[in-house]
């Protein structure tokens, strides 16, 4: 019962995935929360009043124009949060641009709660340059904007913006509502590979993807802590809420890095970072000529050797290592050499393990020796293993 008395105004649009905000109602309550629907007049297309009015044993908030005409306002100060899913690309626009011409916008203008969308519609709605300036729009006056899913729609095509399941859903006001246990600690990592130019079109980099930094991001902020994500060039959006700098080579990762290191309580860096660049990158595209081609290569710099030699002793500072033999005494060497509080080990070796896979398999090991094996997991599972070790080490 993670919502036990939480007030939520479930507000629905009129999308094909209105069906599912019948299920994601049911899952809210067995949570404990006191749910009331608001709608748009769309929605009566989709799934009639009585399934929601039954269900929460209140009559559906969908009319403006009822003898409680200032209702809207009632529920925006009742409400501890507003839930709109799915959130169509006419409600947000709607939203962003301050229109209430209806119960739900109405609702949302008059809401003093904080408001999480879950958008739903098709591919290229979504990708719209409107509907994407109206979530930027949304997001930046401070709502959640939730992910859509990837995959089959409604109007046959494939494509992002499917409506997050309910379950995940839940998963998120649940974190939401949830313990913040990094609240007012300000959060560094880097993610994802680093390119290091040959010429101007080669470059060399690695098989990494992002998905465990950008997995600890998103635990981070849902655990309160103020991100900053310094990310190489991966496939992956970046998280609502978490201040993602783009960078692409090890050199930009090391600046961008130490631009904000100061200020930071965490840092934990994720990243495949090259260890070697070209020395003289290319301006002109390298021709074929001969059978062989020599590259000179020289180190870059080691951003997280740099932290250890200049963090001040009340900061975090965790490392990773990706090893393939001898994993445990290396990840030990690396550990003493770059002044870590602990380090992540993951080894090739696992399958469902390291690059690219949505599970991983960690060991951590402390600075007092100590060597804590995990099971196989799911990234995020992974993620708050490694965030709640960072907690331990204040208790
Ligand atoms: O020494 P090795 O590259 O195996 O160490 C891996 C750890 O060091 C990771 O946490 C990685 O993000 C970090 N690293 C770095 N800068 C480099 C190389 C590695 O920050 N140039």
């Amino acid at each position: 019962m993670s919502l036990h008395g939480k007030r939520i105004i479930l507000g629905v649009t009129g999308s094909i995935a209105a069906y599912k905000a019948v299920y994601l109602l049911r899952l809210l309550q067995k949570a404990g929360a006191e749910v009331q629907v608001a709608t748009t007049p769309a929605v009566e297309h989709f799934v009639g009043e009585l399934s929601f009015g039954a269900l929460t044993g209140k009559k559906v908030f969908g009319g403006l124009w009822s003898e409680n005409w200032s209702e809207h306002v009632a529920l925006g100060t009742w409400a501890d949060l507003l839930l709109v899913a799915p959130a169509s690309a006419n409600t947000l626009a709607k939203f962003a641009h301050g229109l209430c011409d209806n119960a739900l916008t109405a609702v949302y203008l008059a809401a003093r709660c904080p408001v999480m969308l879950a958008p739903a519609m098709d591919a290229d709605m979504y990708l719209h340059p409107r509907t994407r300036a109206n979530l930027e729009r949304l997001a930046a006056d401070g709502c959640t904007v939730l992910p859509v899913g990837q995959g089959y729609l409604a109007s046959g095509l494939e494509g992002p913006g499917r409506m997050l399941e309910p379950e995940e859903i839940l998963a998120r006001v649940e974190a939401f509502f949830g313990e913040k246990p990094l609240s007012g600690k300000r959060l560094l990592l880097t993610a994802g590979p680093t390119r290091e130019a040959i010429d101007p079109v080669r470059y060399i980099s690695n098989h990494s993807t992002g998905k465990m930094g950008y997995a600890l991001a998103e635990t981070a902020r849902d655990w309160g802590a103020q991100v900053t994500l310094v990310s190489g060039p991966v496939p992956l959006k970046p998280p609502p809420g978490v201040h993602t700098i783009a960078v692409e080579s090890a050199q930009d990762m090391y600046d961008a890095v130490h631009q904000h290191a100061a200020a930071q309580d965490i840092l934990i860096l994720a990243a495949a970072v090259a260890d070697y660049a070209p020395a003289h990158p290319a301006s002109q595209k390298i021709k074929k000529q001969g059978s062989e081609l020599n590259l000179e290569l020289r180190k870059t710099p080691d951003i997280l050797r740099s932290l250890g030699e200049t963090r001040r002793p009340d900061q975090v500072l965790v490392g990773f290592a990706l090893e393939t033999s001898n994993a445990e005494a290396h990840a030990r060497a690396k550990l003493t050499e770059k002044r870590l509080d602990f380090i992540v080990l993951n080894t090739l070796e696992d399958p469902g393990a390291g690059f690219g896979h949505d599970t991983n398999r960690i060991t951590i090991i402390g600075r007092d020796g100590s060597a804590e094996s995990f099971p196989l997991k799911s990234k995020q599972a992974v993620a708050q293993d490694i965030l709640r070790k960072v907690i331990s080490l204040w208790e």
